[in-house]
């Protein structure tokens, strides 16, 4: 089956979405093409990802239990789909991979699998999912860093006096706030100096960029099948087998065990080995399946085409951004520091005064078919460090730009951003429970929904 393509604002072809061409209803009755501009908070579905798990279902059955034919195909569609996984992350061959629903699952994982009085060492501008996961461990709690070097040297201090026991250090790749990259070789390298494991948060990096474990060091990975177009509820913890090999189950049940008996109303239990042990349970071997699909298609169509074409919009967001009155543009390191198509910002109504972040984006969407984020992103200090003041608690907005993305989207999200901060909303709006809503709302979800 041949697979569509699209060719991207810059140069080479790039995997196309499902939903492309969706319309969407507007407050005044017209319809327009989706503006998706929310990319970092979930991507779309790679039409080769749909075409796979179309491909497989008719497959799906039990997996690694049942005698059938189907249950071997879907067995092996879910054991091939770990090396997938695995080569798309550039880890070893004897790196495990450990399928998980998130990033966040896959970090709770990890996170219950520290041995005895780890000492996790973490950076305050984190994504929660990657602060919050240590609650049985003694935490470091590094801040942020006011330039990329200072994430080295109080890295570095941090682990010189602690204690030479076991020790994680928590590093994101990319921040799904600003869209800034972190210097993971540099402080994997700090890390690893001092004897310290490495956990790569990569849920904002591998939608944008080749990732290779390997020559970065990195001992773990933790990824979202969601944020890389396979939205089928899948994510993956990859790498060293150790720690993860002598830890107790995630889920205790079915699959995770090699045997269980019973003798004077004690049960004794042996458990199974990596990958299953940590995998009790049916696993979601569609989501695993799609997952690997949407790996194997970002890795062939090529990391040059894909960034070609995120480079443009991000260029174009970023710039056209800046020339809105009102606008200020959220970063931790300065506009000359390597980022991804995520652009966080404020926005004023022309007077110095704060706008209500929702009703913007709200009116974005009922107005002008343009779907971002606002809020605090799940990185509460993060955005209240680079939002600053009382301001903190009335968050930002997101513009997120990916494979779903085109340069219209792009242009109209500036435009109307543009008017509906110089001359606010054109429809009224109403406050309620639920928030920010338009009245009257004649719009009607899809007839699939009833
Ligand atoms: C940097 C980062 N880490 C972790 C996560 C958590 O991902 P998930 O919600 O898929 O678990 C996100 C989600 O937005 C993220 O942006």
């Amino acid at each position: 089956m041949v697979t569509e393509s699209r060719v991207s604002p810059g140069a080479g072809r790039i995997p196309s979405v499902v939903g492309a061409d969706l319309l969407v209803p507007l407050v005044d009755g017209r319809q327009v093409s989706h503006g998706h501009l929310d990319h970092a908070a979930s991507a779309p579905c790679l039409t080769a990802v749909q075409q796979g798990v179309n491909r497989l279902l008719p497959w799906y059955s039990s997996v690694h239990r049942g005698s059938g034919f189907t249950s071997r195909v879907t067995t092996l569609a879910y054991e091939r789909a770990r090396a997938s996984v695995r080569g798309f992350v550039g880890a070893g061959c004897d790196a495990s991979v450990l399928f998980t629903r998130n990033t966040t699952d896959a970090l709770n994982l990890l996170g219950r699998a520290l041995p005895p009085d780890t000492v996790v060492f973490r950076f305050s501008a984190d994504h929660h999912a990657a602060l919050l996961p240590w609650r049985d461990a003694k935490v470091c709690r590094l801040g942020v860093p006011v330039r990329p070097q200072d994430a080295m040297r109080v890295l570095d201090d941090a682990l010189a006096i602690t204690s030479k026991g076991p020790r994680l250090v928590v590093v994101t790749g990319v921040s799904n706030v600003t869209g800034e990259v972190w210097p993971v070789a540099e402080l994997a390298d700090v890390a690893h100096r001092h004897g310290a494991r490495v956990v790569l948060d990569a849920a904002q990096l591998v939608p944008h960029r080749r990732l290779d474990a390997a020559a970065l060091e990195v001992d773990w990975v933790a990824l979202s099948g969601h944020k890389l177009y396979a939205p089928f509820g899948a994510g993956a913890l990859v790498g060293a087998p150790d720690w993860l090999a002598a830890a107790e189950p995630y889920l205790a049940g079915g699959g995770a065990t090699a045997r269980v008996t019973e003798d004077a109303g004690l049960e004794s239990v042996t458990w199974a080995d990596l990958p299953h042990r940590h995998e009790a349970g049916s696993p979601n071997v569609v989501g695993a399946h799609a997952m690997a699909v949407a790996c194997d298609t970002l890795s062939t169509a090529g990391w040059d085409a894909i960034g070609e074409h995120e480079r443009v919009l991000a260029t174009r967001l970023r710039q056209g951004l800046a020339g809105i009155p009102g606008v200020r543009l959220l970063g931790m390191w300065g506009p000359d520091h390597p980022s991804v198509g995520v652009v966080s910002f404020t926005v004023g109504d022309g007077t110095g005064a704060p706008a209500d972040q929702e009703l913007v984006a709200t009116a974005l969407a009922a107005e002008h078919g343009i779907g971002i984020r606002y809020g605090a992103f799940c990185a509460h200090q993060a955005v209240r460090h680079l939002v600053g003041g009382a301001d903190g608690s009335a968050g930002a907005l997101r513009a997120s730009v990916g494979l779903g993305t085109t340069a219209e989207h792009v242009e109209r999200f500036l435009g109307a951003l543009a008017d509906l901060l110089r001359h606010g909303p054109r429809w009224t709006y109403r406050r309620s429970d639920e928030g920010w809503c338009p009245v009257p709302d004649t719009r009607r979800e899809p007839e699939f929904l009833g």
